[in-house]
């Protein structure tokens, strides 16, 4: 019997390892060539203590009270040194993943199909060479390489881990590197590679109601996460309103209308911003977050998509005094040319 622990570094950087039944988190990162924080490996110094977003675990009693108090156990923090298992889990661990002497993982691949979903947006399917190897969090995005060139862009998975095909679901930007990519020479076997996973934008575990705000492509993590659902069951209401500039940019409602199907409480609602747009709902998502939806602060937040839209809702939800339990969010940023990346490092 194992378990596998997933370890998020202070820099993004997710690894994954597994965890023998009775071993320790610290020992099992150790074995696999992750030098995890630690001083005294005894309990007592407290440098290991990282925190569990996820997953059960035993911490015995051998630990002191200055290394680790009741009120930071009850936070969800954790020595590793102490920690066994006994579920799949989450730990953040306060430490870049290089002062851990590990890295960000390398996975090549290959395209597999590239299909116009609308105007605006584009599907890539990629084929991984060591499918087995990719494990990320539902929500994660990777570094792909943009073939005939040394940059990378990053993407979120809309796929679930362990499959051999992942797939990313991405915004068609004018005279974008990757997008121009996308557009005119992207072919069936050309080889990229991905890097990652990365990010803290992934599914925690559902302990109340859940709502899901997407602006653009900026629902491709949401189609992992609720693929996710789907497969290992979910009892709490989920809520997505998905906001896009133009009618033709809705993507995926087939998938959705099958979510619906599939969970026992998903409904998803759809919002148009164009003025001109027939659509029966208009404007942003925030013109349509009906108070029901809030659960009066009882529910788990989760909201991805490009910048002004993330922005937008964060100020929407700082004026209106909405304070959820949890709250989550990716801003699809666009990546700095090199020449801008010089003059943000100067200013
Ligand atoms: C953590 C993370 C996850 C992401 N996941 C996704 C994803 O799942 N799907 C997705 O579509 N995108 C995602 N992005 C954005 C993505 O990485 C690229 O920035 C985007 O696809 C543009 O790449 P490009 O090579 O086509 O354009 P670039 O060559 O990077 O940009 C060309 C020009 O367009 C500008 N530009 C770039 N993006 C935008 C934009 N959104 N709006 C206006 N101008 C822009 C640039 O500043 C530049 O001037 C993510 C970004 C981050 C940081
Ligand atoms: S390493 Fe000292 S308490 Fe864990």
């Amino acid at each position: 019997m194992s378990y596998t622990i997933a370890l998020n570094f202070e820099d993004g950087v997710t690894r994954f390892i597994t965890c023998n039944a009775g071993e320790t988190v610290l020992d099992a990162a150790y074995r696999h060539k992750v030098n995890l924080p630690m001083d005294c490996s005894d309990g007592v110094c407290g440098t290991c203590k990282g925190h569990c977003e996820q997953g059960e675990f035993d911490l015995g009693d051998e630990y002191i009270d200055e290394a680790l108090s009741d009120e930071e156990l009850a936070e969800g923090k954790v020595l590793t040194c102490q920690m066994v298992p006994s579920s799949d889990c989450v730990v953040q661990v306060p430490a870049a993943s290089t002062l851990c002497k590990t890295a960000v993982g390398e996975f090549p691949a290959r395209v597999a199909e590239v299909s116009r979903l609308s105007e605006d947006s584009f599907e890539l399917v990629v084929d991984l060479d060591e499918g087995e190897g990719l494990v990320f969090l539902p929500g994660q995005y990777v570094n792909i390489q943009v073939p005939g060139s040394d940059e990378t862009r990053s993407y979120s998975f809309s796929s679930l881990p362990g499959e051999r095909h992942a797939t990313f679901l991405i915004r068609n930007v004018p005279n974008g590197l990757m997008s121009g990519y996308l557009s005119g020479a992207a072919k069936p076997e050309d080889a990229l590679t991905l890097t990652g996973p990365m990010g803290s934008f992934y599914l925690r575990e559902v302990r109340r109601p859940v709502l899901m705000l997407a602006g653009g492509t900026g629902l491709a993590p949401f189609l992992a996460m609720l693929r996710q659902l789907q497969e290992q069951g979910c009892d709490q209401p989920v809520r997505l309103l998905y906001g896009v500039n133009v009618d033709d940019h809705l993507v995926k409602l087939d998938e959705l209308d099958g979510f619906v199907e599939a969970l026992p409480d998903f409904a998803y609602t759809t919002v148009v911003a164009d003025a001109a747009s027939e659509h029966m709902r208009k404007g942003y998502v925030t013109h349509h977050m009906a108070p029901e939806l809030l659960h009066d602060g009882e529910v788990d937040v989760y909201l991805c998509g490009p910048p002004p839209m993330v922005d937008a809702v964060l100020a929407h939800f700082r004026e209106q005094g909405i304070a959820p339990a949890s709250f989550h969010y990716e801003k699809f940023a666009p990546s700095l040319a090199p020449q801008d990346a010089k003059k943000e490092a100067v200013a």
